[in-house]
């Protein structure tokens, strides 16, 4: 089939891929193949061309679908098709101009994400990006395919596609409240939210967006900063699916290795609830293994002994890395990779939750009140594995291991 595409999908079209590598073997082994349509002539590359051999009809025929679809639909961006071993999906600027992205917040996450959006995404343009302190994005940017905003209104200004990840729900409070009331107005873009705050601040900033004439995608994530750097986030996706279906392409193979889509559901909260609960588990883990550690050294196990466990058990989930962090000592840092202040309101908004739910999260408070003494004793540069120093102390060892 390779070759005897219709010439107007040959222009308008092109194959762009999660993962360029694949390319080079065949059509028929990419796991995630991504349509992106856009109105612009942009003929295929010669790489891309070459590799295109589509091993079935049906193949040929989805990127026409698609084209279609997204050509007349109302909406700015669309859509998306799925077949048992493949998704694809399409974006269309109605306005016939490329899709210019941009990502809000430099913080510990954001550096990954920013990272891999900018190294892996396939941008039409260079991500803009945005972080409260300049200095810092300008930075981060040397080199790299980023070009950095002086301000959020320049940010938005510019973009189709916007990303944020900042500290806490007054933060990102302040950044949309800026962003949403930019001259020109924000009407047919896409906002993707994926810092970590209370639902009803999601549910807050959704119903301003709309109002705006904007599209929300609740996009908070899993993966502590080394995921984000390696690309394995964990999205967690609420809102409408065309909205979602914009920012799929830039999800799993580019920032993260999994989407929890909760998309259509009318409360788009509930990705913020599934986020806070899930950090109830990590609160609980970090608990757990600080415990565990102290025991074994004041019972003389050892922590090496009990990390083996820890590897055997549980090597294929976060227990191994956080485990790490205690027995290196890397719970003690000048900046912490998760701030205490960040773990505390996590904490609290779960607590919060629970309460408004008519339960208790007896492990949460339990881990509230370490956070707290973390933060009298490290201050800002607390973080949530600092929980260990606390614990070592109550059992009357030093805060720091020195081994
Ligand atoms: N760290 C983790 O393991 C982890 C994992 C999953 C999710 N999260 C969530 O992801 C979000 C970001 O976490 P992080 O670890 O990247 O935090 P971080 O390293 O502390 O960075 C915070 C970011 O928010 C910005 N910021 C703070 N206050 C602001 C304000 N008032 N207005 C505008 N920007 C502001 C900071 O800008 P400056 O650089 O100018 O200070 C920075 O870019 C949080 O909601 C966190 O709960 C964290």
């Amino acid at each position: 089939m390779k070759g005897s595409r219709p010439s107007s999908l040959k222009l308008d079209c092109y194959i762009r891929q999660q993962a360029r590598r694949t390319l080079t073997t065949s059509f028929r082994n990419l796991l995630r193949p991504t349509i992106v349509v856009s109105s612009r002539n942009h003929s295929l590359t010669p790489s891309f061309r070459d590799s295109l051999a589509y091993p079935t009809g049906f193949d040929y025929i989805i990127p026409l679908v698609l084209y279609l679809q997204a050509r007349f639909s109302k909406s700015l961006y669309t859509s998306s098709i799925t077949k048992p071993d493949q998704e694809y999906n399409v974006t269309i600027s109605n306005s016939g101009k490329m899709v210019q992205v941009a990502f809000l917040g430099l913080g510990n996450m954001g550096q990954g994400m920013i990272h891999n959006l900018s190294a892996k995404g396939n941008l039409d343009s260079p991500l803009i990006i945005w972080n409260r302190s300049t200095k810092k994005s300008e930075a981060f940017a040397a080199g790299k395919n980023i070009t950095v905003a002086p301000s959020i209104e320049d940010a938005v200004s510019k973009s189709d596609i916007i990303f944020s990840c900042v500290s806490n729900d007054d933060a990102i409070t302040g950044v949309y409240d800026i962003a949403l009331k930019i001259p020109g107005g924000v009407k047919g873009k896409v906002f993707s939210e994926c810092s970590t705050i209370h639902p009803d601040t999601t549910r807050q900033l959704e119903k301003v967006t709309k109002a705006a004439g904007a599209e929300f995608v609740a996009s908070p994530v899993f993966g502590a900063p080394a995921a984000a750097a390696a690309g394995a986030l964990i999205f967690v996706t609420s809102g409408s699916k065309a909205a979602i279906d914009t920012i799929r392409p830039y999800l799993v193979g580019v920032m993260g290795r999994q989407v929890i889509d909760l998309s259509d559901d009318p409360d788009v909260g509930k990705a913020l609830t599934l986020k806070i609960t899930g950090n109830t588990i990590i609160l609980g883990m970090v608990e757990a293994l600080s415990e565990g550690h102290v025991l074994a050294e004041k019972s003389g196990l050892g922590t090496e002994n009990f990390e083996k466990f820890i590897a055997a058990l549980f090597g294929q989930s976060p227990y191994l890395p956080y485990s790490k962090r205690l027995t290196t000592g890397d719970y003690v840092r000048e900046q912490p990779l998760f701030a205490v202040d960040l773990a505390a309101k996590d904490a609290r908004h779960a607590l919060s939750l629970a309460k408004t739910s008519g339960t208790t999260l007896p492990v949460t408070e339990i881990a509230a009140k370490h956070l707290a003494s973390v933060k009298e004793e490290m201050g800002v540069s607390g973080d949530i594995t600092s929980i260990y120093g606390i614990l070592r102390e109550a059992a009357g060892l030093p805060f720091i291991d020195k081994k």
